[in-house]
């Protein structure tokens, strides 16, 4: 049996460095090595609702932004179901009937969660939706039966908790859904691409992105502004390479074909980190490297974004047709799990 893959983004902004090297790149890997049955790529407006159902309107206008980034990628609607999640009205009912596999204190353990909560100051006024969201997670994995995820490393508590509610649901009414795994980057600096700034993550909220979608002009200069070592305060002095983004940036993106076109007095990375860690080697010098690299690795997303930027009605009938192709496949699973579960009251 061929594996499937579903995973999805939360439309609350355009995508960054750190989704690419995160997950996009990978799934565009995974699309293309033909090993896959089915791909499905889900844009999870109803999730992204339940922190900003105050601002429907956002979600809607990044929806746009999302697609446009993952085309300009290299996902391929021959290849990948592009579809958004609220359009998939079975994925709803499929959420109902697992929070019966599911306890309020399970949910307020999730890690990923937990964080949520305090970074938007819910207090003790948790939003039901938000609090239950991983429940409707497990419902948008495993309506496809897909057994592959790739995410972030933030995503492993839902998987967890899909894995749980699958094994629950198996165990009480029959095997029915299948059991899904996480696909994480082989690459330690992609699992988690700090910000700019050098804060742990890249976050829009903390303005330390660099966008898929930005200008040549907008990358250099984010890439001169970056945060380095702080005591590395003159050229001969020793630097730190471990918790400087510009080198875990460098980690992510850079090839010896890199240095080879823009620094050919190293040959790989390794080399140049010495030189970094002995003293030697000044930050100016790093960063144009790293722009150069940035640079070449961006443009040619950029330029395809622009392309698909001009005809944005081709991109809604593009999500509209991969909608429609979703909603086909929740409802067969929707059906079986309603035979499961003995409640398929009128079917033959
Ligand atoms: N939680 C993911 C995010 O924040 C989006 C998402 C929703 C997702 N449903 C999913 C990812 C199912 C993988 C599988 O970006």
């Amino acid at each position: 049996m061929k594996n499937v893959i579903l995973t999805g983004d939360r439309p609350t902004g355009k995508l960054h460095i750190g989704h690419y090297v995160g997950s996009l790149k990978r799934r565009v890997e995974l699309q293309n090595s033909g090993k896959y049955e089915k791909i499905y790529i889900m844009i999870a407006d109803a999730q992204a609702l339940t922190d900003n159902f105050d601002n429907p309107e956002k979600v809607r206008a990044n929806i746009t932004e999302v697609a446009l980034d993952y085309l300009a990628c290299g996902l391929d609607p021959n290849k990948s179901t592009i579809f958004i999640q609220s359009h998939v009205s079975e994925l709803t009912e499929l959420t109902f009937f697992y929070m019966n596999l599911v306890t309020l204190a399970r949910l307020e353990r999730n890690p990923t969660v937990k964080t949520e909560i305090k970074q938007k100051g819910f207090g003790a006024s948790i939003p039901m939706g938000f609090l239950t969201y991983p429940v409707s997670q497990t419902a948008d994995i495993t309506a496809f039966k897909a057994d592959t995820v790739p995410v972030g490393e933030d995503q492993l508590p839902m998987l967890e908790q899909a894995r749980e509610i699958v094994r629950s649901f198996n165990g009480l009414y029959g095997e029915t859904l299948v059991e899904p795994k996480a696909v994480l980057p082989e690459n330690r600096s992609c699992l988690r691409l700090p910000g700019t700034d050098g804060m742990a993550k890249m976050s829009k909220s903390l303005g330390n992105c660099i966008y898929l979608a930005d200008s040549e002009e907008e990358i250099k200069r984010k890439v001169m502004g970056m945060y380095t070592d702080p005591n590395h305060l003159k050229v001969t002095d020793p630097g730190n390479t471990k918790d400087n983004p510009t080198f875990i940036y460098l980690d992510a993106f850079s090839t010896n074909e890199h240095f080879a076109a823009y620094l050919p007095e190293y040959s790989c990375l390794d080399e140049m980190k010495a030189h970094y860690e002995r003293g030697g080697l000044g930050d100016m010098k790093v960063k144009k490297f790293l722009n150069a690299v940035m640079q070449e690795t961006l443009a040619p997303i950029r330029a395809r974004r622009e392309e698909y930027a001009k005809d944005l009605n081709a991109v809604w009938e593009m999500l509209k047709k991969g909608s429609a192709q979703a909603k086909e496949v929740a409802a067969q699973t929707l059906a079986e799990v309603k035979k499961a579960m003995k409640i398929n009251y009128f079917a033959e």
